[in-house]
């Protein structure tokens, strides 16, 4: 795949004691490619493309690539331009605005730095029934930081509710709408029944960034990528996919990939990225002390909530029809808000199949009553870099559909 060649190029720069210089995605286009299932012709796509930006998916894929590299993308099979310009739409994405304190925080996108900063003024604000909290270190040695809430009862008195947030580095709208919940969980707490009741109901846990490592990576260098920074000694690559490390159901066949340079690459050993060790210690602390009743794993984009399991696409969850009666609630909530219409359905027959998720993980492992990933906006039109025009919109609809999920848990 190209993106290796860039790594390795990026890798021998390093060496060299340069800088490495930020990915320039000016001509580059998006192109959906329509496979027809066909394995063979996916091998040879993925080596002409920058990126696959929905890994999993074999009806069709939709790919980064190089304006060098168009013509053998189409020869290869029927495609769509879905992005005539990549660099041109991340542009639109607006930069970075300076930290302000305010809703107006979901107005932009922001540093890695600012996000902590915003963190630690929102939990100030709430000493007494809030506190930051740890989940672990990245590979480059970050704090996986996120917030805890509680309401009456006090601290950890609660069955939790788990939320994780840009888990794929480039998921940039999943970090903002997981302090869109934070935020209002704590700012309407005093004047809002309805939060009142969620805030009594549960104990938080909330991590906007598990992934702070490659976020950082996609702000200084490659604005695409999508896995940890971890290296493996058979391989120039770089990067497990976080969301296929989990340790249950690592090693069933055909949801994650054992090549280095993959998008999806499972890692080595089951759990072994430093990322996922936290967040397990962080699911098994929770599970034996108040249980889990709902996990969310956000990410985007393609608008679905899915629930387990992700590595069998025949076999259901004991509570199948609950999982499908909170989603099917949360997306006319979501509808209700903006028209933003959602796909619902158990993750593997639904979108595709994955292993060493985090949804079966919680699911059986962290015994979580209710597990469910969101794909947020959009549908593949901005993709990651979703306008910042469209932060506020997507934060707001996708609180209603969550406040609607925190209601029927
Ligand atoms: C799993 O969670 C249920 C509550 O949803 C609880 O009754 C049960 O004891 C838990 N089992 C384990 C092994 O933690
Ligand atoms: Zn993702």
């Amino acid at each position: 795949m190209k993106s290796a060649l860039v790594s390795s190029l990026l890798f021998a720069l390093a060496l060299a004691g340069a800088v490495p210089k930020k990915v320039d995605y000016n001509g580059f286009k998006v192109l959906r490619v329509n496979l027809n299932e066909k394995l063979d012709k996916l091998e040879a796509l993925e080596k002409l493309a920058t990126h696959v930006l929905n890994p999993g998916k074999a009806s069709f894929v939709d790919v980064v690539v190089a304006p060098e590299n168009v013509d053998a993308v189409n020869a290869l099979s029927a495609a769509t331009v879905i992005t005539e310009d990549v660099g041109a739409a991340l542009k639109e994405e607006g930069g970075f605005s300076a930290y302000a304190g305010s809703e107006t925080w979901f107005t932009a996108y922001h540093s890695y730095a600012d996000h902590l900063q915003f963190l630690r003024d929102l939990q100030a604000g709430y000493t007494s029934n809030s506190a930051i909290i740890t989940a672990g270190t990245s590979v480059e040695g970050r704090t996986l930081t996120g917030i805890q809430i509680w309401g009456t009862g006090g601290r950890g008195s609660k069955p939790a509710v788990l939320i994780h947030g840009n888990v794929h580095a480039r998921e940039w709208i999943t970090s903002k709408t997981v302090e869109y919940i934070a935020w209002q969980l704590l700012t309407k707490y005093s004047t809002d029944a309805t939060v009142k009741s969620l805030v009594d109901k549960f104990d938080f846990y909330i991590v906007p960034i598990v992934n702070p490592d490659g976020f950082v990576y996609t702000q200084r260098t490659d604005r695409l990528w999508r896995k940890n920074r971890q290296t493996v000694s058979s391989s120039r690559c770089v990067g497990r996919d976080i969301n296929r490390n989990w340790p249950y159901k690592w090693d069933a066949p055909g949801g994650a990939s054992t090549d280095p340079c993959s998008e999806t690459y499972k890692g080595v050993a089951a759990g072994d990225a430093p990322e996922n060790k936290g967040l397990v210690a962080q699911v098994q602390q929770l599970k034996a002390s108040r249980g889990i009743r709902l996990y969310l794993d956000i990410h985007s984009y393609g608008q679905y909530i899915l629930w387990p399991y992700g590595y069998d696409c025949n076999l259901r969850a004991e509570n199948d029809a609950q999982h499908r009666n909170l989603a099917t609630r949360a997306a006319s909530a979501i509808r209700a808000v903006s028209g933003t219409a959602y796909t619902i359905g158990p993750s593997c027959s639904t979108l595709y199949a994955t292993t060493g998720s985090s949804t079966d993980y919680t699911d059986v492992t962290g015994n979580s009553t209710y597990s469910y990933t969101y794909e947020l906006r959009d549908t593949g039109k901005y993709g990651f870099s979703l306008p910042a025009n469209q932060i506020q919109p997507t934060v707001r609809e996708t609180w209603a559909g969550i406040v609607s999920m925190l209601k029927d848990a």
